[in-house]
């Protein structure tokens, strides 16, 4: 099969890079040129185990990056994989999304399509977006009545850091406007996967995706509401968690933290903003705006800590005020990822630098030029630099790594009363330290 895919961000070209591998071949655009001058060069702009070592295999062979797709390949299908985040507008309390991308994307195949290959949506998106949006923008491109055309909206389900294995290992969520449509999406992917799911309409494959992840965020809200609602009983939240769920199958409660990057951050939203007349918004909503509650947490309790008014004196003589160092900054640490998007550490550190604190940046995986891009402080490559002049250190995600940090290694060599906090207890080793001045969201709350 030859398909065409419209944005090689992180899905177009995990997903571009896992068909071509599978026997597909791939033509892609993408409007960055930072994307493409990496892609020249046989990379990926973002860090994702195993993709590089593909993209070397199959670039230039059946992996084609263009300008404008070929007028002379006969294609099956076009996959639009472009972003749809939240807008500035705030509607009812709800972040509300943007769709543009998905436009501009299907003006850009207007030369090349006649009406008979399918368009494939994999963006997240509202119910009866491919209905009410797609469909008619592509009827009236081909001029053919809406039944004549092949639409189809097969969500993306893949996590970051395990987006390899996932693509043709998770079960693909196929749907399609007419049987011509489903039959195409059904060929193509189980090309790259056996386990193919059939939607029972376009709208149900658009549901299921912001089924698949609201429902991640609602859980580890109540993971965080029940860790946060422990302290108040001046009990870890974190030991009560992991002991109600210990050995007792009936109990799965989520381990408390942030819940960020690119999706969680507003696939919630999506679906809310999809659902005005419907009770169980606020439900959701509720959910949403907990987890989002745990960073102005964060940043008020090292306030209470440090205190805000040497940070906000500093600020105004030059914003030296008070140091610390967050690290962590990418979204997530396990499966380890360099994206930065939606990520919690981000918007702490900011909320800290506006606070007027020095905040100096670190993470394990993060490049460090999209971490000075945030204009936020110095960014380092080793954890004992950044801390040499802090006061405290925020440890923000949860990387394998943090787990082999040494207290008398890597802290004590920094200044004056020195403390941790350390979001989700990853440096196991400091615990057996009777030196370290260490918290976590299990305990962060509790006063000692
Ligand atoms: N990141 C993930 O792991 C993930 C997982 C599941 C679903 N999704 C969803 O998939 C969609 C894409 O997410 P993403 O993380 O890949 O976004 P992204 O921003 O990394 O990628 C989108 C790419 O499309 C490009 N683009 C925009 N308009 C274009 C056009 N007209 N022509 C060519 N290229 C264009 C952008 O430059 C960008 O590189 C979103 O709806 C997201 O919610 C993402």
């Amino acid at each position: 099969m030859n398909i065409g895919i419209i944005g090689l961000g992180y899905v177009g070209l995990t997903l571009g890079i896992a068909a071509a591998d599978n026997g597909v071949t791939v033509y892609g655009t993408e409007i960055s040129d930072h994307i493409k001058s990496c892609l020249r060069e046989n990379k990926a702009h973002f860090y994702e185990p195993g993709l590089n070592n593909l993209i070397r295999r199959h670039n230039g062979r059946d992996f084609f990056v263009v300008e404008e797709f070929p007028g002379d390949v006969e294609f099956d299908a076009f996959i639009i994989t472009v972003g749809t985040p939240l807008t500035d507008e705030v509607v009812n309390n709800v972040k509300q999304p943007n769709f543009d991308y998905i436009r501009s994307a299907l003006k850009s195949i207007k030369p090349v399509y006649n009406g008979d290959q399918m368009i494939i949506l994999r963006s997240t998106v509202s119910v009866g977006t491919t209905r009410n949006v797609v469909m008619p923008f592509l009827s009236e491109l081909c001029g053919r009545q809406q039944d004549d055309i092949r639409v189809g909206m097969c969500p993306e389900r893949t996590i970051e850091g395990k987006a390899i294995y996932e693509l043709t290992h998770l079960p693909q969520i196929i749907s399609g406007n007419n049987d011509t449509a489903v039959d195409i999406a059904q060929r193509l992917f189980r090309q790259i996967t056996p386990f193919v799911i059939k939607a029972g309409s376009i709208e149900e494959a658009e549901l299921v995706k912001l089924y698949c992840n609201t429902y991640r965020d609602m859980t580890f809200a109540i993971g965080n509401a029940f860790c946060m609602a422990a302290q108040k009983f001046g009990v870890n939240g974190i030991d009560a968690i992991l002991h109600a769920n210990e050995g007792y199958g009936r109990s799965n409660i989520a381990y408390p933290g942030f819940v960020a990057g690119p999706c969680l951050e507003k696939d919630a939203y999506i679906l809310i903003n999809n659902m005005p007349d419907c009770d169980s918004k606020d439900f959701i909503l509720a959910a949403r705006k907990y987890n989002e509650s745990l960073e102005d947490m964060v940043v008020e309790w090292v306030e209470s800590r440090l205190g805000d008014g040497k940070g906000k004196r500093s600020s105004k003589s030059g914003g030296t005020g008070e140091v610390i160092t967050v690290s962590g900054m990418a979204f997530k640490g396990q499966p380890e990822t360099s994206d930065l998007r939606g990520s919690s550490s981000v918007y702490i550190a900011r909320k800290l630098k506006d606070a007027g604190f020095t905040v100096n940046l670190h993470d394990f995986v993060a490049s460090r030029e999209e971490m000075e891009d945030l204009g936020i402080g110095e960014v380092y490559s080793e954890l004992t630099d950044a801390c040499r002049n802090s006061r405290l250190l925020l440890i923000l995600n949860n990387h394998k790594k943090y787990s082999d940090v040494l207290y008398d290694k890597v802290f004590s060599r920094s200044e004056r009363g020195f403390a941790i906090f350390d979001a989700w207890r990853a440096c196991a080793e400091l615990y057996y330290s009777d030196d370290v001045d260490i918290c976590t969201l299990g305990d962060f709350n509790i006063s000692k």
